[in-house]
């Protein structure tokens, strides 16, 4: 039975990791329940899956249930994250969104836990820190993300160092096709609209966007230790595809199936094995839809580019670019910047970055904040 300490339990990630749970009741078992302010979603979730840890994002709701549930540890803010994530289990499911997941991840790798790991804003601001420290303490961090789950599973039994490259698929999410004076009016409801992934409200604008492929190559980058150059991304509007490896000898493995999220975490809840599922499958291939790939435009979604330069660059840069566009969502999802303005401001934010290399945890905590100062400023100037 393997015990799960689940961070971010009660959002898109969560709820499908737990899922998995539901369907696996003799395999898994759940410690850790956390979230920020779907308090209805967490109770439900306690009295389902009897945890023996829940933090809740502030002290006073920590309190007010704790009076509900005797038997449990209750803990709150970003100390109780990381004591979850320390605490008694066998693998951490890091599904918090953004930068939050930076310091769980960090001492979930001190305590040795092997980590399911969705949050890939913590290998976009800290990547160099995390995958360093992971190596060094022989902790494993098994992807979720469905591009990253297909190319870890392309390379299974195959030498690395025969990696000619690695494709990431991409949705092309809902204005694929759109030009710049198009993408001038786009709304918030449209935004929304992904077309094919149901997922939390800041990856699905930063589908939209096209952040969410830069973000994935720079996770991809220091998930599998490979160099930009040996990384491309192809649009592939079915998403049947989720990623691929080619190797030296022109062969090119692909991962395919019906887009869900559940077949990605249910390999990294049971890898090296596999969990079956009731999950629709490509069963007739005569059926399935016909598979096409264009390239991004990266002219038009500038936001894909900026992080492709973030990475080149290197040091705070990708942290930087990181909490300035976790900013610029929130302010867009609010209703007080247009979706162009994303992509606008961040590239304002970038250009005045001042760089320094070699970070720790609190720089690259502090290179976050100030990003998120520069944007604050931006938009009251706007
Ligand atoms: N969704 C997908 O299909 C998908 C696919 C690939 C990768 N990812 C990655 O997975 C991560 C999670 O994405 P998501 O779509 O699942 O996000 P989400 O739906 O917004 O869920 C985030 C979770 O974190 C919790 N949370 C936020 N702040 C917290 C705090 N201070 N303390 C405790 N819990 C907190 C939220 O609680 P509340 O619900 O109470 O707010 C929620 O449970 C992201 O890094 C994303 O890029 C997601």
């Amino acid at each position: 039975m393997k015990k799960l300490a689940i961070l971010g339990s009660t959002g898109s990630i969560g709820t499908q990791t737990l899922d998995v749970v539901r369907n696996n009741p003799d395999l898994f078992s759940v410690s850790v329940l956390s979230c920020a302010s779907k308090l209805d979603v967490i109770r439900r979730q306690i009295d389902e899956f009897h945890p023996e840890m829940v933090v809740l994002a502030n002290e006073k709701d920590a309190l007010e249930m704790e009076k509900d549930y005797p038997g449990i540890c209750f803990e709150f803010g970003n100390i109780g994250l990381e004591a979850a994530a320390s605490s008694d289990c066998d693998m951490v499911v890091n599904a918090l969104m953004g930068i939050k997941g930076l310091a769980p991840t960090y001492h979930a790798i001190l305590a040795g836990h092997e980590i399911a790991f969705a949050n890939k804003e913590t290998l976009v601001a800290g990547g160099a820190l995390i995958m360093g420290m992971a190596h060094k303490c022989g902790v494993s961090l098994l992807p979720v993300d469905s591009e990253h789950s297909a190319i870890f599973q392309c390379l299974q039994g195959n030498p690395v160092q025969r990696v000619k490259r690695i494709i990431i698929t991409a949705s092309g999410g809902p204005f694929r096709g759109y030009s710049l004076e198009q993408l001038e009016n786009v709304t918030l409801e449209q935004a929304m609209k992904h077309p094919k992934w149901n997922m939390g409200p800041k990856i699905t604008i930063d589908s939209a966007t096209l952040m969410n492929k830069g973000l994935e190559v720079i996770e991809a980058s220091w998930l599998f230790d490979m160099p930009l150059e040996k990384i491309s991304v192809v649009v592939h509007p079915q998403s049947i595809i989720h990623s691929m490896v080619e190797y030296e000898d022109n062969s090119i493995i692909a991962q395919m199936g019906f887009p869900d999220m559940r077949v990605p975490i249910g390999y990294a809840l049971s890898y090296p094995d596999r969990l079956p599922n009731d999950l629709p499958s490509l069963k007739r291939f005569e059926k399935a839809p016909e598979l096409s790939f264009e390239l991004p435009d990266m002219e038009t979604f500038k936001c894909m580019k900026l992080a492709l330069d973030a990475m080149k660059a290197g040091g705070s840069y990708t942290a930087a670019l990181n909490g300035a566009n976790e900013a610029l969502v929130q302010y867009f999802l609010k209703g007080r910047i247009r979706f162009i303005d994303i992509q606008n401001m961040l590239d304002e934010v970038m250009q005045h970055h001042k760089p320094i290399y070699k970070l720790d945890l609190p720089d690259i905590l502090r290179v976050d904040r100030d990003a998120r100062v520069a944007v604050k400023m931006l938009v009251e100037r706007s």
